[in-house]
Parts: C-alpha cells; sequence; structure tokens
C-alpha cells in the first residue's frame, strides 16, 4: 500500500494477530535505509540509498547535505518497502527509527517520519540505539547466542561490549581517539584516496606489503580493552612528508597495506584477549569496517583457529548503517512490550543500556 493511503488507514487496520512486521527507518548519518522485518527479526524487504557521491567532495559527511538528502530519499524508499508482499501497512505491529546515536538533523528526518507513520497506522512507535543496531546485527533473523563479546567497529564508534542479554550490556573497551573507520577515512584522505577511505585503502593494499612499513600497535599492552588509533594516523602524515611524491604509485600500496594490517592487528589482538579474559565463547563482529577482508580473514584465524571460539562476522551487506538492524532490534523489545513514547526526542549521544553516552557520528573535518 502506498504511503498516500496512509491517512485513508487511520483506525481502520485490526490489532493484533495479522500485524507482525516492523517498518524501520535508519537516518542516523549519511545512509538512508528502511527495512521491513518480520517478527523472527528476518528481513522482508531492506531499501538503502547511500549518499556517498554527494559528500565525496567535501571528504566527509556534511551534515546540513545529509539531513537535506534524507528528506528527499526517505518517501520513496519507504513506498517500495511498502509495495513489497506482505509489508503494507495492515501488516504493520509498528514502527521503529534509529534515536542516536548520529547527526541530530539527520536523525530527526528518520524520527519524524517514523513517528507521523506510527500515528497514521495506529501502531507502536519504537526508538532504536543505533549501536544496539550494529551489535546485535551479525544476529539477523536467528537466535543470539547470550553472552557473547561484541567488537563494533563503524565509522563513528570502536567499541568492544559483552553482552548479556537484549538491553543486558557491560561495556569492556572503546577507543580514546579516533574510531577504527574514522582513521581509515582520515588516513585515505592523507593519501588522496576518494571518501570513504576504508574500502579504498583495502583495494589499494591488495597490491602492497603489510610489512614495508613498521607503523605503531597502540594499547597492545595496556590491560584493558581499550582502543587508540590517533597515533596511527600521525605516524602515517610522517611517514608521507618523508617519501617521494613523484614515486606515489609505487609506495602507496605499501603504506596502504601496512596502516591495514596495524588496525587489523590491533582490532584483533584485543578481541582475542578481552575474549580469553573474560572466558566468552561467541565472539560477534559488526560495523563498516567488519567489511574488511583482511579483518575477517585474520579473525577468523584468531578466534576461531587459534582460540577456538565461533566467530560471527556480520554480513558484508549489513555491517554499513542500514534499516534491518534497526528493525531486528525493535523485533526484540516489541516482544517484551518496550516501545517508545511519541513525544521521545532523538539524542546524538543516545546511552547504550549499561554502557552510557556516546559520542554522535562524524562530519567533515572532524
Ligand atoms: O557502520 P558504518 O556505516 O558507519 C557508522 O555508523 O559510523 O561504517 C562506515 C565506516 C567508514 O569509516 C568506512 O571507511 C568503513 O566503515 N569501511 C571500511 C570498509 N568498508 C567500510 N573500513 C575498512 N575496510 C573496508 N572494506
Ligand atoms: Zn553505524
Amino acid at each position: 500500500m502506498a504511503m498516500s493511503e496512509f491517512a485513508h488507514n487511520q483506525g481502520e487496520v485490526p490489532a493484533g494477530g495479522g500485524r507482525r512486521v516492523v517498518l524501520a527507518i535508519e537516518t542516523s548519518c549519511d545512509d538512508t535505509s528502511v527495512a521491513a522485518v518480520d517478527d523472527r527479526g528476518g528481513i522482508l524487504a531492506l531499501e538503502t540509498a547511500s549518499q556517498t557521491e554527494s559528500h565525496q567532495p567535501y571528504g566527509g559527511v556534511v551534515p546540513e547535505l545529509a539531513s537535506r538528502n534524507h528528506t528527499v530519499l526517505l518517501p520513496g524508499l519507504v513506498e517500495r518497502v511498502l509495495a513489497q508482499p506482505g509489508c503494507g501497512v495492515g501488516d504493520l505491529a509498528a514502527v521503529a527509527a534509529t534515536a542516536g546515536p548520529g547527526l541530530a538533523s539527520s536523525l530527526l528526518v528518520g524520527n519524524t517520519m517514523a513517528k507521523a507513520m506510527a500515528l497514521g497506522a495506529a501502531v507502536p512507535f519504537v526508538a532504536v540505539n543505533h549501536m544496539e543496531g550494529h551489535l546485535l546485527s551479525p544476529f539477523v533473523g536467528r537466535d543470539v547466542p547470550f553472552p557473547f563479546l561484541g567488537l563494533v567497529v563503524s565509522g563513528g564508534h570502536t567499541l568492544l561490549v559483552e553482552a548479556r542479554g537484549v538491553g543486558d550490556y557491560e561495556l569492556v573497551g572503546r577507543s580514546l581517539d579516533d574510531a577504527a573507520g574514522e582513521a581509515f577515512d582520515k588516513t585515505g584522505k592523507m593519501l588522496g584516496l576518494p571518501y570513504p577511505g576504508g574500502p579504498e585503502i583495502e583495494k589499494c593494499a591488495k597490491g602492497g606489503d603489510p610489512t614495508a612499513f613498521a607503523f605503531p600497535r597502540a594499547m597492545l599492552e595496556s590491560g584493558d580493552g581499550n582502543f587508540s588509533f590517533s597515533g596511527l594516523k600521525t605516524s602515517v602524515r610522517v611517514l608521507i612528508q618523508r617519501l617521494d611524491p613523484a614515486a606515489r604509485e609505487q609506495w602507496l600500496p605499501d603504506v596502504c597495506a601496512s596502516f591495514q594490517e596495524a588496525v587489523v592487528e590491533v582490532l584483533s589482538a584485543k578481541t582475542l584477549e578481552a575474549a580469553r579474559r573474560r572466558g566468552l565463547r561467541d565472539v560477534a563482529v559488526s560495523g563498516g569496517v567488519a567489511c574488511n577482508g583482511r579483518l575477517r580473514e585474520t579473525l577468523r584465524a584468531e578466534i576461531e583457529g587459534r582460540f577456538g571460539a565461533r566467530l560471527h562476522l556480520v554480513e558484508p551487506r549489513l555491517a554499513t548503517d542500514n534499516a534491518a538492524m534497526i528493525g531486528h532490534v525493535a523485533h526484540w523489545r516489541l516482544a517484551s512490550g518496550r516501545v517508545s513514547s511519541l513525544e521521545e526526542d532523538v539524542d546524538p549521544n543516545l546511552p547504550l543500556e549499561g554502557i552510557g553516552r556516546l559520542r554522535g557520528g562524524r562530519a567533515a573535518g572532524r
């Protein structure tokens, strides 16, 4: 059913029984995404529009541009999801949206749309924490093996979390400065690669030698689960100043491969150490950086191979921001009767239960 028919539906849809679909909206940063998930959290429809090209000239996300793009893109994506079989307004049990952390003006667009739709369809609204979406994303559509250790590596955050149940989380560690994805993006920018730097560095690293340059592996011996990536970024900057710009083609793959190896090694070693220390035999890895092939390969060798724990890597299409992971969390909230008020505001630093306030989304130049 099309959105234009929404108004006519108000009050006409019978409650209970037939309604088992959660429609979810994600607009926390620069991806506009809408999904329909069923009552097991399985994906019925997922439509995502990337804004990468709009932000590319600025080398990062421009908040004002992101929110304007969300406004333009969102209605069409909602229409497409509602047009999928079994995803009409009459099938909806709730409408969910990311409430934070993220960019306030971007979050507002998705939230306003979701609240209006919930009101129109006379179903509950569910506000979802973006980081909880990432944390549980390796388990979309299947059972979650609590307790598990979650490594969330996105553009805005790097977190190690012990998850004991839905909403029962303990922070094991976090990045004290740049997030892992942010380090990829800033390093990519320094190297003259297009935004976002992560996939570009991975591509370029394929032809390079990961042992060519000995970049620092910060906080390996810190004894906690925290990370730091800003020193690594500085080392790359200092190195580039010494290298011959005319020979860029020759050294670029080696710099990319060595940088990538340093990030991957730290992420893998600290995850392994935390899992071992806490006796956790299930490890889940999520967030955009979880797309990285070298990270996936290293974690398989270390976590599965050496430690013998079960590794749950997020599917690459659910690694970067998407609404399916938001619908998945909303499905759990709905199942436990935890719906949100329409009065609830967005929060750029929304706390993750048990973990506290999280810094908001990225913006160009940060
Ligand atoms: O989870 P996400 O969409 O962002 C936030 O919610 O913040 O992830 C985007 C981040 C970007 O920093 C991007 O460079 C990084 O994930 N990324 C990668 C790869 N693909 C995406 N980093 C390294 N290797 C990749 N293949
Ligand atoms: Zn994200």
